[in-house]
């Protein structure tokens, strides 16, 4: 695979070597897990909509929707970092919010819109922030870089034009370990920028 063909998967799915095909239970059956806590009264129903698409499945109620996304959904773009809130890498958009989906609960997410940094490309062509994130170089081993745009899916969400004191501040929650930020926040300035023009 070539480099740059590595950049465009880190930039619309994250790390693709880590992609896993669905499995049995996001391909409409049930494992023997899932069918065991059934029957102990412990799974839940929950569907969604992911990415435009609907999905359901039976969750136990402590599964968290990092989780589920991952390894119910295959959608392996939504990185686990830290598991405790703090380091951002698995920012997703629920109902239009920017969420940690390490301390989400699947249930908490029943009935919900969410976005992966799979649903931001549409038909081919990367949304304004992945092709900043390009243009300014704002990955660099990109373990962080789908949390990081997502996040700045929800910072331009909010103030159209931001400062890049307050891209900052919106990016407290995201920890790139490379230290790559002064050309993160470039990204989203530029995608600022580009967004406004296309509107
Ligand atoms: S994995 Fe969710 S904030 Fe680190
Ligand atoms: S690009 Fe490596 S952690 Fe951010």
């Amino acid at each position: 695979m070539s480099l740059w063909q590595r950049i465009s998967d880190f930039l619309t799915t994250g790390y693709a070597v880590q992609a896993r095909p669905p499995t049995a239970a996001s391909a409409g059956t049930e494992s023997d897990t899932t069918r065991s806590r059934k029957e102990d009264g412990m799974a839940h129903a929950v569907s969604m909509t992911v990415n435009g698409k609907e999905c359901s499945g039976e969750v136990e109620a402590r599964m968290l929707l990092v989780d589920f996304l991952r390894d119910r959904l295959g959608l392996t773009g939504t990185n686990i970092g830290c598991d405790t809130s703090q380091c951002g890498a698995c920012t997703i958009m629920m109902d239009g919010e920017s969420v940690k989906s390490c301390t989400t609960f699947a249930v908490q997410a029943d009935g919900s819109e969410i976005t992966t940094i799979e649903g931001l490309a549409t038909n081919g062509n990367l949304h304004p922030l992945q092709q900043a994130f390009w243009d300014e170089h704002g990955l660099q081993c990109g373990f962080c870089t789908p949390g990081m745009i997502m996040a700045g899916v929800g910072i331009l969400k909010d103030n159209a034009n931001p400062s890049e004191e307050e891209i900052r501040h919106g990016l407290e929650g995201n920890i790139c370990r490379c230290t790559g930020y002064q050309n993160i926040v470039k990204a989203i300035q530029s995608a600022s920028i580009s967004m406004k023009g296309a509107a």
